[in-house]
């Protein structure tokens, strides 16, 4: 059965887009410049045009369970690499948002199949952040899950060898997290906005502190250059 609905809506939508603005298509065709790439949580949700108000060509996207960053995840490094290195876009975002399921999956230690693998990642963030979690209720617990994993994967995205060589060659990138609701169609900033390693690490306690966590200066991560060794 073709989805002759979803296409007749499609067909609709061009037409108005083309009557409002003529030429919008021509335009877009030539070249995309998009200002800002989303790496955001494939839940249906949570689309990254709509809930920002921006137009086709306006926000380079990935989305994937629970908008996680792994360093060996041939698919979001090549496409932050696109975004950052071919596209130049000024600004990327992480957004993850509240009732996640696969955050939820993760803190229920559920068994899924294959994706159990993936959760694995957000459980290494619940295990991190588990002495401040485990105080809180069921509810609390997710929410402030969530917000965490969003900051974690931020310093995933910054630790990136991508994001490493625009900020050593002074590309001006801007790394932000932010945590959207579904329940209200609001996105939360949670304070993590960086243009370097050095600036991350100043909004990290901050940002993690929002969330309840209240770390001992000696347990903070050490956010290191792939490009230099640490400092001695
Ligand atoms: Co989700």
């Amino acid at each position: 059965m073709p989805l002759r609905h979803l296409l007749q809506h499609n067909r609709d939508w061009a037409s108005q887009v083309e009557r409002e603005r003529p030429g919008f298509f021509t335009r877009l065709s030539h070249q995309q410049a998009p200002r800002y790439m989303w790496i955001g949580c494939s839940d249906s949700r949570v689309p990254a045009n709509q809930i920002t108000g921006l137009d086709p060509g306006e926000v380079f996207v990935h989305r994937n369970v629970a908008n996680v960053v792994v360093h060996s995840d041939l698919n979001a490094l090549s496409t932050l690499q696109y975004a950052v290195d071919m596209l130049r876009v000024q600004h990327v975002i992480v957004c993850g948002h509240y009732g996640c399921g696969g955050v939820q999956a993760a803190l229920d230690n559920a068994r899924i199949g294959l994706a159990d693998n993936w959760i694995r990642h957000i459980q290494d963030v619940r295990d991190k952040h588990w002495p401040h979690l485990s105080k809180l209720g069921t509810d609390a617990r997710l929410d402030r899950l969530c917000e965490l994993n969003v900051i974690e994967q931020v310093l995933h995205v910054a630790h990136s060898t991508v994001m490493q060589d625009a900020w050593r060659r002074g590309q001006a990138v801007m790394l932000h997290g932010w945590v959207y609701g579904v329940h209200d169609g609001l996105i939360k900033d949670l304070g993590v906005s960086c243009q370097s390693l050095a600036e991350l690490m100043q909004a990290y306690p901050a940002a993690i502190a929002a969330c309840g966590v209240a770390l001992p200066a000696s347990q903070l991560p050490v956010l290191s250059s792939n490009l230099a060794p640490p400092a001695p």
